[in-house]
């Protein structure tokens, strides 16, 4: 009989848990939110790239619980910007600002930039860390491009301003059934399946848990 492993996942959003748990059904492993671990202190995100945050996230979480822990992050890197607003996605239009608010200062920097220039990723980085420090690192990018009015009611973020050019339609316009086909997040946790459970395990084992 296969065990299944636990895995912490660094977020109280019970959006993301559903969304990584569909993400990596079929395997051995049991997704746990921090709703179930309460009271875990606020981690500042201060890394300069999306690794250094997740691995921040993971491993606070992991000896915050015990248990593995896994943690993302991401953003979107736009050419013409040189790579912003990148890990500062979340922030961009400031600390107490909204995902309109950054969406407005973002097509308003790219206010004259031409289509050919409005090149654009996500990134997604995921850090799965065990309480002693092993970890897993994995991630993933995804191509499209910056339009200059949003389109879509789906999604969150910068989803209605970022063409997805393989469906030619923003992440909004999809749904999320067909935004997961493509998306930087969908992909690093594609790469993360086929090494997980042999972390964990081998973390059980180390750990004698
Ligand atoms: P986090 O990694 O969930 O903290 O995301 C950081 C920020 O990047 C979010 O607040 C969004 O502004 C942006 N972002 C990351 N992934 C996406 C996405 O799939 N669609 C739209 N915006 C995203």
């Amino acid at each position: 009989m296969t065990e299944t492993l636990t895995l912490v996942v660094a977020t109280t959003n019970p959006g993301k848990l559903q969304e990584l748990r569909e993400l990596l059904a079929g395997l051995a492993v049991e997704l746990r939110s921090l709703v179930d671990f309460p009271g875990m202190p606020e981690v500042t995100e201060d890394g300069t790239t999306y690794v250094e945050n997740a691995r921040k996230k993971a491993l606070a979480v992991a000896r915050w619980t015990g248990l593995p822990a896994l943690a993302d992050d991401s953003g979107l890197e736009v050419d013409a910007l040189g790579g912003a607003p990148g890990v500062h996605s979340a922030r961009y239009a400031g600390p107490s600002q909204d995902s309109a608010a950054n969406t407005r200062k973002l097509l308003q920097q790219l206010h004259n930039v031409v289509a050919e220039r409005r090149g654009a990723r996500f990134r997604c980085a995921i850090v799965v860390a065990a309480p002693d420090g092993g970890e897993l690192v994995c991630e993933a990018s995804c191509k499209g491009r910056i339009i200059d009015a949003p389109r879509g009611t789906q999604g969150f973020g910068y989803d209605p301003v970022f063409l997805y050019e393989p469906a030619r339609r923003t992440f909004a316009e999809m749904s999320s059934v067909e935004k997961q086909e493509g998306s930087h997040r969908a992909q690093a946790c594609a790469r993360l399946r086929p090494r997980l459970e042999a972390f964990l395990r081998a973390d059980a084992t180390r750990l004698n848990r």
